[in-house]
C-alpha cells in the first residue's frame, strides 16, 4: 500500500484533530474527512473550550492526565505563536471556588495548569458565598476560530473534506482501507453503543469584554469563561436530555447565577443562547476494531465520548487515535505482503 486511504468521519474537534495528527505521524497517508455537519454545527462549537478536565470515572488517572498534558503542552506552543489569535488559543487566569472544601484538595490536572494555588483570603472577599477557592492560570479554545484553524491546516497537508452522512462504516470498506470513528453523539445512533449518552448543556454567549478572569463553582454548574470576543456564560448538566432547543426560564437562570458571581454581567449585551449534547460515557473510547462481515475485513478507530471535557484532551486522545492508525497500517501491510507469497 502506497498511500493508504484513511476516512475519518467526524468533523467536530475530536474528528479534526484527529485527521491532523494522521497527516503528522504518517505523511504518505490519504487522508479524507467526512462529516454530516461541519463547524459552526457541531457540539464542539458550542463548547466554551476550556482546558479544565473533567473526570472520565472508568479511564485510568495516568490516561486522561497524559492526554491532558499533551494537550495543554501543545496549545501552550500554539499560544504562543504568530498563529495565536488567528487559531482563538489563549491564557486565561481565574478562579474555581467552592462552598465547601472540596474532598480532593489537589485536583490531578493542578501540576499541569499554571500557578495552581489556593486562593488568598482578600480574593475570596469577591464571593461572600463561598469559602474556598484555587487560582490558577489555564488555555482555552474559542470555537469556531479553532475549528477553523484546524481545517485550514488540514486543507494545507491535502486533506479531502465531504459534507456526508455516514450511516453505516461498511459503505465506507470500498473506498478507504481504514476507517476513524469521531462521530461523537452520532455513534450512539450509528451502531448504537448504549453506553453513550447525551449529557445537554445550555450556554449564552455574551459580549462583556470588561470581564477577563474566569470564575467556575466548584460543582461545575455555573461558570464566566471570557474568550477572545465573547464570554461563555454556563451552565447546565441534563443528563439522558436530547433537545437541541434552548429554554428560555434556563436562560434566565444561567445568566442569574452568573450576575450573582459577576455582578458586572448586568450590564452584558448581545447575549446569544446555545445548546450543546455532550456525548458522554464512562470512558472515552480509544480503540482499534476490525470489523468482519462474509470474510471481508475493515480497520477502525474509534476516538469517541469525550463528554463534558473533549477540549481538554482532544490532542492527546487524537495522537493516540493516530498511533492506531498507524498499528493499522502496519497490519494491512504485513498481511498483504503475506498474500502475495
Ligand atoms: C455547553 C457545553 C460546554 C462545553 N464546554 C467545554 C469546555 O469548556 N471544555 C471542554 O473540554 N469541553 C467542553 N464541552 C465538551 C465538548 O464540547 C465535547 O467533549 C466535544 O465537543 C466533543 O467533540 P466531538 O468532536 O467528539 O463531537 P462533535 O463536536 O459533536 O462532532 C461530531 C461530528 O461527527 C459528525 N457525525 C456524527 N454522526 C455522523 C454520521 N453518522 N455521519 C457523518 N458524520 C457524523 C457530526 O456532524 C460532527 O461533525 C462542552 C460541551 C457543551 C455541550
Ligand atoms: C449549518 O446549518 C445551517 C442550517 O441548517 C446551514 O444553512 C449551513 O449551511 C450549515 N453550515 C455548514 C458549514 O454546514
Ligand atoms: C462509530 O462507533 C459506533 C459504536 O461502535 C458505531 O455504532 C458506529 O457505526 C461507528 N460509526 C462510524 C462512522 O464508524
Amino acid at each position: 500500500m502506497a498511500s493508504p486511504k484513511v476516512a475519518v468521519v467526524g468533523a467536530g474537534v475530536i474528528g479534526l484533530s484527529t485527521a491532523l495528527c494522521i497527516t503528522e505521524t504518517c505523511p504518505s497517508c490519504s487522508v479524507t474527512v467526512l462529516s454530516d455537519q461541519f463547524s459552526p454545527n457541531t457540539t464542539s462549537d458550542v463548547a466554551a473550550g476550556m482546558l479544565i478536565p473533567h473526570i472520565y470515572p472508568d479511564t485510568p488517572i495516568h490516561r486522561q492526565k497524559q492526554w491532558f498534558q499533551e494537550t495543554f503542552t501543545y496549545l501552550f506552543a500554539l499560544s504562543n505563536s504568530a498563529e495565536a489569535s488567528e487559531a482563538g488559543i489563549h491564557l486565561v487566569s481565574g478562579w474555581q471556588i467552592f462552598k465547601s472544601t472540596p474532598k480532593e484538595e489537589l485536583p490531578f490536572w493542578s501540576d499541569i495548569v499554571l500557578g495552581f494555588r489556593p486562593m488568598s483570603e482578600a480574593e475570596l472577599q469577591k464571593f461572600p458565598q463561598h469559602r474556598f477557592g484555587q487560582a490558577f492560570t489555564t488555555l482555552k479554545c474559542d470555537c469556531p476560530p479553532y475549528l477553523l484553524w484546524l481545517k485550514k491546516r488540514l486543507k494545507a497537508t491535502g486533506t479531502q473534506m465531504y459534507t456526508r452522512k455516514v450511516a453505516d462504516l461498511w459503505e465506507l470498506h470500498s473506498e478507504y482501507d481504514i476507517v476513524v470513528n469521531c462521530t461523537g453523539m452520532g455513534a450512539h445512533q450509528l451502531v448504537g453503543d448504549k453506553q453513550l449518552f447525551p449529557v445537554r448543556g445550555q450556554v449564552l454567549k455574551v459580549h462583556a469584554p470588561w470581564v477577563t478572569q474566569f470564575i467556575r463553582d466548584g460543582d461545575g454548574l455555573t461558570y464566566i469563561y471570557p474568550g477572545i470576543h465573547r464570554v461563555t456564560l454556563g451552565g447546565t448538566r441534563e443528563k439522558g436530555s436530547w433537545s437541541l432547543s434552548p429554554d428560555a426560564g434556563t436562560t434566565k437562570d444561567i445568566f442569574d447565577r452568573c450576575c450573582s458571581l459577576e455582578p458586572s454581567l448586568q450590564g452584558a449585551q448581545d447575549i446569544k443562547v446555545k445548546v450543546g449534547l455532550r456525548p458522554s460515557r464512562q470512558c472515552v473510547r480509544v480503540q482499534r476494531e476490525v470489523l468482519s462481515k462474509g470474510g471481508v475485513k475493515l480497520p477502525v478507530v474509534h476516538n469517541y465520548g469525550h463528554g463534558a471535557g473533549g477540549f481538554s484532551v482532544h490532542r492527546g486522545t487524537a495522537k493516540e487515535a493516530a498511533h492506531l492508525v498507524e498499528e493499522c497500517i502496519s497490519a494491512l501491510q504485513s498481511s498483504s505482503s503475506r498474500a502475495k507469497l
